[in-house]
């Protein structure tokens, strides 16, 4: 990545508190392998990056010189990533009574329609960041709109934040309102045109965004895949088999195609650096496939249970192998809590007949989305030489959770009860690269 071009601290602050840190993912090793936690830890910062963690005593001693910020019994983590959003769609978010389908005509595309008005834009991709802070989300995945305007609002945002984010112009050619329909032609080159001037340059990423099968033609996905292949080191984000009635659409649409994946694949739309929203309803060669190519599955269970997409095989897919984030998808999902989501994800896996670790939450949340986003060790990672965005939690923001609290043995049991009852009002503190980050609602 290109040197940030946001003013870094040239200070050394030592961040003191509780850390929850993890060396490895809890899915594949015991999670008390890869789990540290320090009940009175210590994060030394510097230029903007994590450059050491570890006891509080120790870091005292050895960085004496060091801004010395004490958090108590606050849980310092890497800030939360949201893989998957829709920055555009804040407005709307807990829509009633409608699935999927319908959903995207009566309450998303009206809304997405006024994104062409760069104040709008630029109003909604400010609201949404500051609320993705409060709630200690540092990085975010966010589909815009067909306009490139809706883009420049976006990576200008977070940019003015010294946020770490990924975006792109969501593509649509048909199946789609006048107004909201580009062209193969036009996705293309606007499309390039985003990635010439926002992709590495400062910490933004840039995602090749076809918004879904059913609403690009073949043409408008052969030229986003023509134009991944020109681009490699961006992302792909798209959907994949949210809803029953959706995948049968795709085979009415892509006759041709084995099933919805290769309607991806077809168009040079399968990559190691490919994120698929969702994808619950995958055929066993799908799993495989994505299993094969490295890609990353992005599961969004407020959003499923919210329109009643269905559950997501979290144990399965990561048994096999499979690259899995987390995500809130709003407006889809109803929550811009990451904790929340992992609440929702918890939920969704026991109505599997899984249990998840409260551990292998936490690691989904922040690496494991990291991961997906290809910013592992770069974000989401509590560790030397990772950008410094944290999250500092309060684990008694509630008398409900507090309560609960109380009585915990361990770091686990104290935990949580703030990822299942928990929202904005357990982050105690932000930090973007290592900066306080304004919390205008406090
Ligand atoms: N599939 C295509 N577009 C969307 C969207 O905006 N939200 C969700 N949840 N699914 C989609
Ligand atoms: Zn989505």
């Amino acid at each position: 990545m290109a040197a940030p071009a946001y003013p870094l601290g040239m200070t050394r602050q030592l961040l003191l508190g509780q850390i929850l840190r993890f060396s490895g993912d809890p899915f594949a090793a015991p999670w008390q392998e890869v789990t540290h936690h320090e009940r009175r830890g210590a994060v030394l910062i510097e230029d903007g990056r994590i450059a050491d963690v570890g006891a509080a005593d120790a870091l005292r001693a050895a960085y004496p010189e060091a801004e010395v910020t004490d958090y108590g019994d606050g849980l310092m983590m890497a800030g939360f990533v949201d893989a998957h959003m829709h920055y555009p769609q804040t407005g709307i978010i807990a829509s009633w009574g409608k699935r999927l389908i319908d959903w995207l005509n009566t309450y998303t595309f009206p809304e997405e329609m006024r994104f062409g008005d760069p104040a709008y834009a630029e109003a909604a991709a400010e609201r949404t960041l500051d609320l993705a802070l409060a709630h200690g989300t540092t990085t975010l995945a966010s589909f815009c709109t067909i306009h490139p305007e809706s883009v420049d609002a976006w990576f200008a945002a977070a940019e003015a934040r010294g946020m770490r984010v990924v975006g792109g112009k969501t593509c649509m050619d048909r199946n789609a309102p006048e107004g909201l329909r580009d062209t193969a032609r036009t996705a293309h080159d606007q499309s390039a045109a985003l990635i010439a001037r926002w992709h590495g340059q400062g910490r933004a990423v840039y995602a090749i965004t076809p918004r879904f099968s059913p609403t690009s033609t073949r043409a408008q996905l052969e030229a986003l895949g023509a134009l991944w292949a020109d681009h490699p080191t961006c992302l792909m984000q798209t959907h994949l088999s949210e809803q029953h009635d959706e995948v049968a659409w795709v085979h009415e649409l892509f006759p041709e195609a084995r099933d919805y994946l290769d309607t991806y694949e077809a168009a040079g739309l399968l990559g190691p650096r490919g994120l698929y929203g969702h994808a619950i309803h995958l055929t066993a060669r799908e799993r495989a496939r994505l299993a094969e190519i490295g890609a990353a599955l992005v599961h969004c269970p407020t959003s499923n249970t919210f329109i009643g997409s269905g559950l997501f095989d979290m144990a399965g897919l990561k048994t096999a192998g499979v690259g899995v984030g987390l995500a809130t998808d709003t407006g889809g999902g109803s929550s811009f809590s990451m904790l929340r989501t992992m609440a929702a994800a918890y939920e969704v896996a026991h109505l599997r007949g899984v249990v998840l670790h409260p551990a292998q939450l936490l690691w989904l949340a922040t690496e494991g989305s990291a991961r997906a986003l290809h910013l592992g060790g770069t974000v989401g990672h509590l560790g030397p030489g990772a950008e410094a965005d944290l999250a500092v939690l309060d684990l008694a923001s509630t008398r409900a959770i507090a309560q609960r609290a109380e009585r915990a043995e361990d770091i686990w049991e104290a935990v949580f009860p703030t990822i299942m009852m928990g929202d904005d009002r357990a982050i105690r503190a932000v930090r973007v690269a290592g900066r306080d980050a304004v919390r205008p609602d406090r």
